[in-house]
Order: structure tokens, then C-alpha cells, then sequence
């Protein structure tokens, strides 16, 4: 018998072809559903955290009507109904029906990157991500490779062969029937007719959203979950009822204004972090450590800042550059969305506290375009280089004119219960010589101004001291010195860096 179309029915396009689910809980994670529904085990469970890229799926959407945008991500914290109407490749959906390897498999094997071949199917997802979004692997350079596939750990193989598998793949023919028709997947995804489930919500339209909002207080509010699964596959939580702010159309935009550009809530890292980096070049290393490009792909700012992990690496970062948050109602007695905006410092109010109301939703990040003669860099201590989270970080905007500190302010993570403004450093440096001295008192200004805590990413007593040495490191930089010779400094100088 056919089973009746249910509310919590899922569907989604995969290997060109409707895949419809029914009795599809919306805490289920899509590593679950592929694992245990539809019985594929090649996509793997490692961490089921994001950290470690074994789960690593594609997932395709139509974009202006007739492009295909892919972005590799991490199953096991994705919640299934996220997925609903897009198209999923696994490891099992990209070699030929007849068994031919993809290029993004046959280079993996070709270059031997793969031993107990566990991280094996999600680096060719990565792999295959990368082929699909460079026509072909075509022109993929290392340092690309690298970024691309700091998402994937493997313990076995090292990553000399991986990487050489991302540069050569490009260079492998694409035997018959394993290439992506995107006329056709884009025309299959138009006619996906996915049913709303009443217990995944998933309006689209910010309108509907914030009414759903106001309606379903009790809804656990997600963008890319990229945390809130871990709630689901660390925590145990369950969830009758989820709230995700991802399809509404108006906040997956990036709009640009004369004095500032507004990063919709559901803009996911990758966008936000691209927008953030054209405004200002030399933030890109830094948008690149934000844990590893499947979090990036769907992980959103806006849940980055709503959650409001003291350690999270967004904030500091708009604290700086003087970010403000847009926060929105439904008000239904006048029948209009209202608004109310805010620094974002001013969200928080202790450790993942805020002050939004219960029909609230953060819906826009505000962040001040670069003005003349400002410098602005971020520091982060993490204990991997790659796809870690900050240990502590620092983020400094800072105006200097005629020798004098005209303009500043500070962002600090990893050092209090909430990300956090360095108000009393500012203080220290506002209006004064841009001089020694005046780093020193501000630096002991820094660390006298909070009170890290130690755990198992760096103890109290490092936290501290890291926190004035990255201040600094910022005001050696500001003198040219990044690249100092040690040994050619002389006991003063030594004294005065102390
Ligand atoms: Fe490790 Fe998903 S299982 S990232
Ligand atoms: Fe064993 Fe990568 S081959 S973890």
C-alpha cells in the first residue's frame, strides 16, 4: 500500500530522481535518514560534529532560475528537512552506472590517497564539490585544495596524495553517464513538489516567518544547525517542533547600502564571509580558519551571532568593525513586522543569554563599511590552524591620525561568558599617542579587563597572557614589524616588548 503523503514527509532530489520520505521527525539528522532509510552506508559517521568531514555530502540548488550551486556539507548535522527540494549526491550517486569511477574517485585512487579509506568518501565529496563548482576540476591550485578540503581529516593517508588527487582530477576523462546534467537536475528540482511539514517549519518569506514565529513559541529556531546538531547528536535533545529561518528569501541576501552592507540571518558563512572579505582583503585568511568549508556551507552568520558561544569566531570580528543587529517581530495587532536594532555587544547578556524576546528573531547583521585610514586585524589562537575553534581571539579596528589614536574598538572572544567589547582598552587608547607606552597600559588595561576561565581549549592563566600579546603583536605590525629579526634586538628593545 502507498503510504499517505504525511506531514512529515521529506523530498529531494537524488541521482536525478524524487527520493520522498514519509514519518520523517524533524530532529532526524540527513546522515540518519541516508543511513537508516534508505540503507547507504558509504557516507560515514565519525565525530557527528563537523568536525571530521566523513559525512560529507553535495547538495545542489537552483539559483537564478537556471544555475546549479553546489556545496559539499556535513550530513550528520544537517537536519534532514533542510534538504527538502534541493538535490543530494553521496559517494554512492557519482560513478557511472556502470561502475566507472568519477574523476574525483579515479584520481583518489590514481595519487593512493586513501589507506583505512574511512575519510575516503567524504574527501571525493569535497573532491567532487570542487569539480562541479570549477567546471571540472579545471585550474584547482594547491593552496585552493587546501582551504576546499580543510573540512576532511584523515589519519591514515597525510595529504600530500589527497591534495595531489584535488590538482590531477581535472586532468581524468568523465566516462560516459557520470557527469551532472544541470539543465535537467534544475528542471527536476523545479518540479519537486515538496508537502510543508507542520513540525519542520520552514516559511518562505520573512513575513511567514516571523509570524510562525509568533505562533510557535515552542519551536527550536535553527539556520544551518551546524550547533544546534550537535544538540541532536551529542546532548540527545529532541525536538517536537523546528523552526528553520533558511528559506526565507529576503535574509538570504547581502544588501549593500552607502555606509554599511546587512547580511541576512540565513546567508551562510561562506557568503557572509565573501561579502565581509570584499569589503576588506585582508580579512580572507581569517574567513578561511572559520572551522571547515562544509560548516562554512551551511552555517549561517546570523545563527553564529544568535547563539552566542563566547568562543564563537564571528563576533569579535563585528564587535570590531561596530556591527549592529537588526531583531524582528510580527506584531499582530497592527499587522506589521516591527524592528528594534542594537550594537551587537548589546545582545548578550551572559553566557548565551541575549535579550531577544520570545517572538524575536535576529534577521540582519549591520556592518559599517571600511572608512579612511583604518586598520583592522583579527588574531585567533586555536590549537589546530584548520577547522578548530578559537582558543581566545581578538579583533582590533583602530584609526591613527597624525600620531594619535583617533578611532578604536576592540572585540574579544574566549575570555569572558559572552563575546565582548573592550570598552576599558579602548579608553586606554582613545585620543592618546599611538606610542610604546601607550600599548603598555593598554595591554595591561586588556588583560585586567576580563577573567577567562581555564577549559579544555587553554587554561585561565594562557588565555591571559595571550590576550596583551596579541595586542601586541598588533601594535608591532603597526610598525612594520611583523617580520622581526629577533637577534637584532637590543636589550631595550626586548625590554620594551616584555
Ligand atoms: Fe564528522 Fe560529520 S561525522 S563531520
Ligand atoms: Fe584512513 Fe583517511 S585513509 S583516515
Amino acid at each position: 500500500m502507498t503510504p499517505q503523503k504525511s506531514a512529515q514527509t521529506l523530498t529531494f532530489l537524488r541521482r536525478g530522481q524524487p527520493v520522498t520520505l514519509h514519518h520523517v521527525a524533524p530532529d532526524r539528522t540527513l546522515l540518519e535518514v541516508l543511513r537508516e532509510d534508505l540503507h547507504c552506508t558509504g557516507t560515514k559517521e565519525g565525530c557527528g560534529e563537523g568536525d571530521c568531514g566523513a559525512c560529507t555530502v553535495v547538495l545542489g540548488e537552483a539559483v537564478g532560475g537556471s544555475k546549479l550551486e553546489y556545496k559539499a556539507t556535513n550530513s550528520c548535522i544537517r537536519l534532514a528537512h533542510s534538504v527538502q527540494g534541493l538535490a543530494v549526491w553521496t559517494a554512492e550517486d557519482i560513478a557511472a552506472p556502470g561502475g566507472e569511477l568519477h574523476p574525483a574517485q579515479e584520481a583518489m585512487v590514481q595519487c593512493h590517497g586513501s589507506q583505512c579509506g574511512f575519510c575516503t568518501p567524504g574527501f571525493v565529496m569535497s573532491l567532487f564539490g570542487m569539480y562541479q563548482n570549477t567546471k571540472g576540476g579545471k585550474g584547482i591550485d594547491r593552496t585552493q585544495a587546501q582551504v576546499e578540503l580543510s573540512g576532511n581529516l584523515c589519519r591514515c593517508t597525510g595529504y600530500r596524495p589527497i591534495l595531489d588527487a584535488a590538482q590531477q582530477m581535472g586532468a581524468l576523462p568523465l566516462p560516459a553517464g557520470c557527469g551532472v546534467d544541470e539543465a535537467a537536475t534544475v528542471t527536476a528540482l523545479k518540479k519537486l513538489q515538496p508537502a510543508p511539514a507542520d513540525n519542520y517549519l520552514r516559511p518562505a518569506t520573512l513575513k511567514a516567518l516571523l509570524q510562525a514565529r509568533a505562533t510557535n513559541p515552542k519551536a527550536q529556531v535553527v539556520a544551518g544547525c551546524t550547533d544546534v546538531g550537535l544538540w541532536v547528536t551529542k546532548m540527545h535533545k529532541r525536538f517536537e517542533q523546528v523552526l528553520d529561518v533558511t528559506a526565507a528569501s529576503e535574509l538570504r541576501r547581502v544588501e549593500n547600502y552607502p555606509h554599511h552592507i546587512a547580511i541576512g540571518a540565513a546567508v551562510t558563512l561562506t557568503d557572509a564571509y565573501a561579502a565581509l572579505v570584499s569589503e576588506r582583503p585582508p580579512l580572507k585568511t581569517f574567513a578561511q580558519r572559520f572551522a571547515g568549508l562544509p560548516v562554512r556551507n551551511s552555517g549561517t552568520l546570523g545563527g553564529n551571532v544568535a547563539n552566542g558561544s563566547p568562543i564563537g569566531d564571528s563576533m569579535p570580528l563585528l564587535i570590531a568593525l561596530g556591527a549592529n543587529v537588526v531583531l524582528m517581530r510580527w506584531d499582530a495587532k497592527r499587522g506589521a513586522i516591527t524592528h528594534r536594532e542594537m550594537p551587537l555587544e548589546d545582545l548578550y547578556t551572559g553566557y548565551r543569554q541575549n535579550v531577544m524576546k520570545a517572538d524575536e528573531l535576529l534577521c540582519w547583521i549591520k556592518v559599517p563599511r571600511p572608512v579612511k585610514g583604518e586598520t583592522v586585524k583579527v588574531y585567533k589562537i586555536s590549537k589546530r590552524f584548520d577547522d578548530d575553534i578559537s582558543a581566545v581571539c581578538l579583533a582590533i579596528r583602530m584609526t591613527v591620525e597624525g600620531g594619535t589614536v583617533k578611532a578604536v574598538s576592540i572585540g574579544a572572544g574566549g575570555v569572558a561568558a559572552t563575546p565582548a567589547r573592550a570598552r576599558q582598552t579602548e579608553a586606554a587608547l582613545l585620543g592618546q599617542p599611538w606610542t610604546a607606552d601607550t600599548v603598555m597600559a593598554a595591554t595591561a588595561a586588556l588583560r585586567a579587563e576580563f577573567q577567562p576561565i581555564s577549559d579544555m581549549r587553554a587554561s585561565a592563566a594562557y588565555r591571559h597572557v595571550v590576550l596583551g600579546n596579541l595586542f601586541q603583536r598588533f601594535w608591532l605590525e603597526s610598525q612594520g614589524l611583523d617580520r622581526i629579526n629577533l637577534e637584532s634586538l637590543t636589550a631595550s628593545d626586548l625590554e620594551a616588548l616584555a
